[in-house]
C-alpha cells in the first residue's frame, strides 16, 4: 500500500524517507527469510516525530511494523516462519510513551521499546541482537535529527552486525554549515562523527559544487571500513520547497542483491520526490489564491534534479571508462558496480549506454548470448573497448 501524501504536507523529504524504507524493507525481507531464522530490525531514532496519523502509519517505526507482518504473510506461503524482531530506541520520554505502548499493541511480532539515547543503548541492542540466535539478519536504521548521537564509536558495534545493512540519514543540509567550523566546541563531534579528522583534509580544496559529495563520500568510506561493507550507495533527498539536498539517506550491505533491490526501490521514490515536491511547490505558488491553469508535474521546473543526474552520469562515465581504458576485458559487475554505487544513476542508464557503444563497434561482450537483451551482474560477462 502506498503512503498517503496528504500525512506528509510541509515534509515532503520524510514522504521519501519513509518510501524508501516501506520498498526496500518488504523486499529484502521476503528474500532474507527464505533462509533465515530471524529477521531483526532496529531502529535507534525511533520517534514518533512529527506524526500525523493516530496508527503512526506515518513513522518510521509504524512503517516497519507493516511491512514486517506483510512479510510474515508473504514467506508463510512458502512455508516460512522466521522470527520477526524488532528494537525500538527513543530518547524522549514523551514519544518513548507513545512507542511503548504502540509495542505493546503488537502481536506475532517480537517488538521491544527502550526509553534511552544511544550513546547507552548500544549493549541493550546487541543483546536484543544475540537473542536472535544463530540465522540472524539485523537491518539497522539511524534516523537522527543532525549529525550529533551517530558518532562512529557509537554505533561501530552496530555497524559489524552480521548478516546485515545499515539505513543511514546523513544531514547534510545542517552537517555542510558547520562541518569546516573552527569553533573549538564542535570540532570534536565532527572528528568522532568521522571517527578521525582525515575528512578535513579530503574536504580542504573541494569546489563548493562537490563538497557535498565529499562529505557524504568520505563518511561512506568509514562506515564501509568499520562495518565491512561491500556496496554502498547514498540518495540524496531534496528540500520540498527549495533546489536544494536537505539529506542523503546512505545504504551499506554486503550482498550484491541487496544493492540491486535498493536502487530499483530508490528508483521509484525519487519519481514521487520529485512529483510531491512539484506539488508543494504550486500548493505554495497558489496560496495567493491565484490557481494555476496546468498540473503542478507540467509545471514543475526539474532543472536542478536533471542537473544532478546528469553530474552523476558524467561521474559514472568517467568511472566507467577509466575501468575499460586498458582495452583488455573488463568483468561487467566491476561496471555495474561503479554505476549503481552512484547517486541516482541505475543499471538501465548503464546498459543501454552499453548497448549503444556495442552497436556502434565501440565495445563488444564476451559471455553474453544473442537471447540475453542485456548484460547481468553475476553471470561471468566481460567487456572489452575495440
Ligand atoms: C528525526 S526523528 C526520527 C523520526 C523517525 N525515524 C521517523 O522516520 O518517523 C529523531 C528521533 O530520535 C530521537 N533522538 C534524538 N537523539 C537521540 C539519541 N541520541 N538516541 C535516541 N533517540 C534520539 C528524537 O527524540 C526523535 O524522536
Amino acid at each position: 500500500m502506498s503512503l498517503d501524501e496528504q500525512n506528509y504536507l510541509g515534509r515532503e523529504q520524510t514522504l521519501v524517507k519513509h518510501i524508501i524504507l516501506q520498498r526496500y524493507l518488504l523486499r529484502l525481507a521476503v528474500i532474507v527469510g527464505t533462509w533465515a531464522d530471524s529477521i531483526t530490525y532496529i531502529d535507534c531514532f525511533s520517534g514518533p516525530w512529527e506524526s500525523k496519523t493516530p496508527d503512526y502509519a506515518d513513522t518510521s517505526f509504524g512503517i516497519a511494523v507493516q511491512e514486517l507482518k506483510k512479510v510474515q504473510v508473504e514467506l508463510a506461503k512458502q512455508g516460512k516462519r522466521p522470527r520477526i524482531r524488532c528494537f525500538f530506541l527513543e530518547k524522549d520520554k514523551k514519544s518513548f510513551a507513545e512507542l511503548k505502548t504502540f509495542c505493546d499493541s503488537l502481536s506475532g511480532i517480537e517488538a521491544e521499546a527502550k526509553n534511552n539515547v544511544l550513546e547507552k543503548a548500544v549493549p541493550e541492542i546487541l543483546e536484543f541482537h544475540k537473542k536472535g540466535g544463530q540465522k540472524n539478519f539485523t537491518f539497522t536504521f539511524f534516523d537522527p535529527k543532525g549529525w550529533k548521537g551517530i558518532e562512529l564509536d557509537v554505533i561501530q558495534p552496530l555497524l559489524k552486525l552480521s548478516p546485515g545493512e545499515v539505513l543511514i540519514n546523513y544531514m547534510t543540509s545542517f552537517t555542510r554549515r558547520f562541518i569546516e567550523s573552527q569553533d573549538p566546541e564542535l570540532i570534536p563531534g565532527f572528528d568522532r562523527l568521522y571517527g578521525n579528522s582525515v575528512f578535513r583534509t579530503k574536504l580542504a580544496g573541494v569546489s563548493e559544487d562537490d563538497r557535498d559529495d565529499a562529505m557524504v563520500e568520505e563518511y561512506i568510506r568509514r562506515i564501509k571500513a568499520e562495518g565491512n561493507y561491500s556496496f554502498a550507495s547514498y540518495t540524496p533527498v531534496f528540500q520540498p520547497q527549495i533546489n536544494d539536498i536537505h539529506f542523503h539517506l546512505i545504504y551499506a550491505t554486503r550482498n550484491e542483491k541487496g544493492l540491486e533491490v535498493f536502487k530499483k526501490e530508490e528508483r521509484k521514490a525519487v519519481e514521487v520526490m520529485e512529483s510531491a515536491r512539484a506539488k508543494a511547490q504550486q500548493r505554495e505558488r497558489e496560496s495567493g489564491g491565484t490557481l494555476e491553469l496546468f498540473s503542478s508535474n507540467e509545471m514543475h521546473d526539474t532543472q536542478f534534479y536533471n542537473s544532478l543526474r546528469t553530474k552523476y552520469w558524467n561521474k559514472t562515465k568517467a568511472k566507467v571508462h577509466a575501468l575499460l581504458a586498458s582495452k583488455k576485458p573488463v568483468s561487467y559487475d566491476f561496471l555495474w558496480e561503479a554505476a549503481l554505487t552512484t547517486p541516482l544513476v541505475w543499471v538501465e542508464d548503464l546498459n543501454q549506454s552499453l548497448m549503444e557503444l556495442s552497436k556502434k563497434g565501440k565495445l563488444k561482450f564476451v559471455g553474453l548470448s544473442e537471447r540475453e537483451k542485456f548484460p547481468k551482474h553475476g553471470k561471468g560477462v566481460m567487456v572489452q573497448i575495440v
